[in-house]
């Protein structure tokens, strides 16, 4: 049988601001999706989706699902399914719901199953390649820090090429771990819905929109300097301050500052939507594993659904 895995991810600072060419961090976790692939029995590539989801996510994700998997075909697998047909089954300890990379973790892994299987021997570059044209079915112009995390792991400053060219990658290494949550709010809503929202708002706004941009991209910058010192308490106040910036472009929503602000009074230094927004998941960021820990129990006796990670 062939596998294949492909890693959530969590966006700490610069979510949609990115998709403009503007500065990101990110990183990996290690939550993630896999793909088991076996020949099929009937034409075609048919997909058994046994992840854990929220209400509602895979309904809504069926037919970019689908999609996504005739685009990395044409872009890069070039693979006649209906002779050769497969069957894959996606499962994985990444809970999928908005935000986290779902839809890039599930189009890693089946890229990586099928080169496995057809023995393709497909590079990083090339799976990252099948994520940014997967994700294209979901996020509609992905900026490509999805699929960059879920392929290569690990912490990132990222700047998509408004060119076209290889975006900017850089890995970024810690003085001290960090103790986040990820905590979700149950809410689904299409990246392609959320980024579509702020382009036409922006077109409408461009002088205020261009001053907040440019805020998101000083706030990076800052916040590459405090994680490289390791003053979490500094990468915390940037994040709040990440967090009224996306309010202000109009992408959270009320369960999502609600989440916030449990999670600023449960102990987290700094709190923020992650993602697209418009419901998905928040990240809150502690001072240390305690700390996270009663507050992950606090979220869950509310009955949310989150995962723990430690970055670096
Ligand atoms: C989605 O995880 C992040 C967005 O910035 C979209 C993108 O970067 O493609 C909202």
């Amino acid at each position: 049988m062939a596998k294949g895995i492909g890693f959530g991810k969590v966006i700490l600072f610069g979510e949609h601001f990115v998709v403009y060419g503007k500065a990101s961090i990110a990183s990996g976790i290690s939550s993630h999706t896999t793909a088991e692939l076996v020949p099929g029995t009937e034409p075609g590539f048919k997909i058994i989706d046994n992840r854990n989801t929220a209400e509602g996510y895979k309904e809504k994700y069926a037919e970019a699902q689908r999609e996504s998997v005739i685009r990395m075909n044409n872009a890069v697998w070039n693979q006649d399914f209906q002779n050769t047909p497969v069957q894959v089954t996606l499962a994985g300890d990444l809970y999928c719901a908005s935000g986290v990379g779902a839809s890039a973790a599930n189009c890693v892994a089946m890229a990586r199953a099928v080169s496995q299987h057809f023995n393709l021997n497909l590079t990083d570059e090339q799976i990252n390649q099948c994520g940014l044209e997967g994700d294209k079915a979901y996020a509609g112009t992905p900026s490509g820090i999805d699929n960059t995390c879920s392929t290569y792991g690990g912490l990132i400053f990222f700047r998509k090429n408004m060119e076209g060219g290889p975006n900017q990658m850089d890995k970024l290494t810690l003085g001290k771990p960090l103790h986040i949550l990820l905590v979700s709010t149950g809410v689904t809503t299409k990246t392609s819905i959320a980024v579509e929202s702020v382009r036409e708002r922006r077109a409408l706004n461009s002088k205020e929109y261009d001053a907040i941009f440019d805020e998101a991209e000083e706030i990076v910058h800052q916040a590459k300097d405090a994680l490289a010192n390791s003053d979490l308490e500094r990468v915390g106040q940037l994040m709040n301050y990440n967090h009224e910036l996306l309010q202000k472009i109009g992408v959270s929503c009320e369960e999502l500052d609600y989440l916030v602000d449990f999670t600023r009074q449960n102990g987290a230094i700094g709190s923020k939507m992650t993602g697209g927004g418009m419901g998905g998941y928040m990240v809150a960021l502690f001072p240390d594993a305690e700390t996270q820990e009663k507050a992950a129990l606090a979220c869950e006796g509310e009955g949310f659904k989150l995962m723990r990670a430690r970055i670096g």
